[in-house]
């Protein structure tokens, strides 16, 4: 097989790639190990940037975003009963949109079908070879027998897990690497939002947080031990613990109902450098990876893909390499903000077991002063919005 960009990782940003390229008439397939079905099964987080937004309608995948999504104006950080609305539309002139990172790649994959994309699924033992050199090729395995892709780019969209950031030798790659000491336990319940917002609140008991899906699909997550399995959490335990944590007005209209999905996700910071060993170009949680406190993970996959995108157009259609050869400075500029961002507001909101009482006092001064100052809410504000690309 040939083609020009050969895309590793089936997952929104590798899609939303692929989408964008084909509408230039540039031409990728995507390689992906698990099924469509697994991909789609997987849940996410489902706050999109303005840039985002943007990018679904350049990639003609806007439709059902713009009917479904929720367009937020704010949102909220609480403090046991105290509740600070953050008006990120006044502050920034921007709003956000609620629309689930599972639906985003649900388009996508509609997209690039109805457009006789190139998807191959269940594809195993994904090499990459000669990456530095102009003729880079990728070899995989698919029901027993082997495949070479021969292409000009490979796109690294494979996941933190992924082959692509492990192919760039240990000697030339950096990572960088925080971990932090708890989870968060999310569920999915059939069950009308607490409130129309977000809310991040922080407790003596730890970070909670309210999310949506939709008008009866609840997203609600509680910071939990790393210890602590979806099995120590029974429907009512998780009930009663996310109740004690938001604020009380809110706790005493919560709507409790069906779970439909439990489970925990570790957190942690992480970022490579570079994100370009010759060809390869790394994108999306490949080369990093933020806690979702803050909701940056898609979003910051996102400003890759427009780099990396805007960066082929000129290649293939103005014949100029400075667009991919700035393509990993100007990714990890973003980034390094993105991950500084997602870090804050980590500390700002979440008990840490080694934390001293100086450390506590330090806390809530930072969320005193977030309540008490504009410019504060501002900067979350911009921030939340996402920076420019
Ligand atoms: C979610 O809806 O799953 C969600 C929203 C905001 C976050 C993280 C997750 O910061």
């Amino acid at each position: 097989m040939r083609t020009q960009v050969c895309i590793i990782g089936g997952g929104p940003s590798g899609l939303l790639l692929s989408q964008l390229l084909h509408r230039k008439g540039i031409d990728s397939v995507v390689l992906e190990r698990k099924t469509k079905e697994y991909v789609l099964g997987r849940i996410r987080a489902g706050v999109l940037e303005q840039g985002l937004v943007d990018l679904m309608r350049q990639a003609g995948v806007a439709a059902r975003m713009e009917s479904e999504g929720y367009v937020h104006d704010g949102t909220q950080i609480s403090c046991g009963d105290a509740l600070i609305r953050i008006d990120i539309k006044a502050l920034t002139g921007k709003p956000v949109v609620v629309y689930g990172q599972t639906e985003v790649t649900r388009d996508l994959y509609e997209a690039r079908e109805n457009s006789g994309g190139q998807i191959e699924f269940n594809v195993e033992g994904v090499t990459i070879h000669d990456a530095r050199t102009d003729a880079p090729s990728v070899t995989f395995m698919r029901d027993g027998t082997h495949h070479r892709i021969d292409c000009d780019f490979v796109a690294g969209c494979d996941g933190f897990h992924g082959v692509s950031r492990k192919t760039i030798p240990d000697d030339v790659r950096r990572d960088y690497e925080k971990v932090y000491p708890f989870g968060w336990l999310g569920v999915l319940s059939q069950t009308p939002p607490v409130d129309h917002e977000l809310i991040y609140a922080a407790s003596d008991r730890g970070f909670a947080l309210a999310s949506m899906r939709n008008s009866n699909l609840s997203r609600y997550y509680i910071q939990v031990p790393l210890s602590d399995r979806p099995d120590d959490w029974p429907d009512q335990t998780f009930w009663g613990e996310f109740k004690k944590r938001i604020p009380q007005g809110h706790a005493a209209k919560l709507i409790t109902g069906p779970i439909i999905e439990k489970s925990i996700a570790p957190l942690r910071s992480f970022v490579t450098e570079p994100m370009r060993w010759g060809r390869l170009f790394l994108c999306g949680d490949a080369a990093h990876i933020v806690p979702p406190t803050g909701a940056k993970g898609l979003n910051t996959a996102a400003s890759d893909v427009h780099y990396l995108y805007q960066g082929l157009c000129q290649h293939y259609l103005e014949g100029s390499d400075d667009g991919i050869d700035a393509y990993s400075d100007k990714a990890l500029a973003r980034i390094w903000k993105a991950e500084r961002f997602s870090w804050w507001m980590t500390n700002l909101l979440h008990r840490f077991p080694e934390w001293s009482d100086f450390d506590l006092k330090m806390q809530q001064a930072e969320i005193d002063f977030l309540r008490s100052n504009e410019a504060a809410q501002r900067a979350l504000a911009e921030n939340y919005v996402g920076l420019p690309y």
